[in-house]
């Protein structure tokens, strides 16, 4: 399924991948021998947009982020970010996990400088400092800020880790299930702050969910992985207004798009034969 170099137009401008993962195999060893994971990943993330990947449980996709972060080298195959082969761990790289992992002893405030404390040593205290409240009140912590992490819900907490994912403005943002263990209130609360920031901060996304009305609000495309070893099964393209609000998933177009991406899941979960 090699796409070669892909270009989406935006208005006229050329749009270059900042991800091409190309022909990716890998495979884990275990006591009980090699264990296949990936069989043929292909992924092409223009600069700016948003890539959301489904796929069944275990079939590989927090490997495909540890690809993407050079946390992890394949067997085979290529892992391109901006024009450069990913050889290892890169500071350009900002992650969020479904649990936030923030720090209990450090302040919200604290706690979301931390990347520029690593990635830009030479940096004031007042300019981190602004650039950290920005952050913050755009998504709705503002005045949480001398708060331990403790002190907030889950939902909170989860606002405050994203701010600490993009706080250096790395080059791309990859997230493994961030809103998986919220409610379903307060993960569309997430959903809309997510659009808003990109709307703020243009950064290129990837994003491992497996809530498919999650993978067609917050993507421009949408990748089905087959069941383990993962091969790129599918990709949508989200042609949906920029500026959607929460009322587009109850509206005919992002319906069809469900119905497609349910049946291409059951696809990869090898039960097609229930698909009428
Ligand atoms: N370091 C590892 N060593 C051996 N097996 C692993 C390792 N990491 C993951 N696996 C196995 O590889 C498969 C894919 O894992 P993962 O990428 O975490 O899947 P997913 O995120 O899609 O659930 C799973 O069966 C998992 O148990
Ligand atoms: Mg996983």
């Amino acid at each position: 399924m090699s796409r070669g170099p892909f270009l989406l137009l935006n208005e006229g401008r050329a749009i270059e991948n900042l991800i091409e993962i190309k022909g990716v195999k890998h495979a884990y060893s275990t006591k009980a021998g090699p264990l296949p994971v990936l069989d043929g990943l292909e992924v092409a993330v223009p600069e700016g947009t948003f890539c959301a990947v489904v796929g069944p449980s275990g079939c590989g996709k927090s490997t495909l982020t540890r690809l993407v972060a050079g946390l992890m080298k394949p067997d085979e195959g290529e892992v391109w970010l901006h024009g450069e082969r990913v050889r290892g761990p890169r500071k350009t790289v900002g992650m969020a996990f479904q649990n936030p992992v923030l720090l209990e002893w450090r302040t919200i405030l604290e706690n979301v400088i931390l990347p520029l404390e690593i990635v830009a040593p030479t940096m004031s205290r007042a300019k981190r400092v602004e650039r950290a409240m920005e952050l913050l009140e755009m998504v709705g912590l503002k005045g949480f800020e001398n708060k331990r992490p403790s002190e907030l819900s889950g939902g909170m907490r989860q606002r405050a880790s994203l701010c600490r994912s993009i706080v250096h403005k790395p080059e791309v943002l990859i997230m493994d299930e961030p809103f998986g263990a919220l409610d379903a209130f307060t993960r569309e609360d997430l959903w809309q702050t997510m659009r808003e920031l990109r709307a703020a901060e243009p950064f290129t996304a990837v994003l491992i969910t497996h809530d498919l009305r999650e993978s067609v609000f917050l993507g421009d495309q949408v990748i089905v992985l087959s069941g383990r070893p993962a091969r790129t099964q599918y990709v949508m393209n989200v042609d949906l207004p920029a500026d959607r609000t929460l009322d587009v998933l109850y509206e005919k177009p992002v319906a069809d798009m469900l119905s497609v991406l349910r049946q291409q899941i059951k696809i990869a979960q090898g039960r097609d034969e229930e698909v009428h």
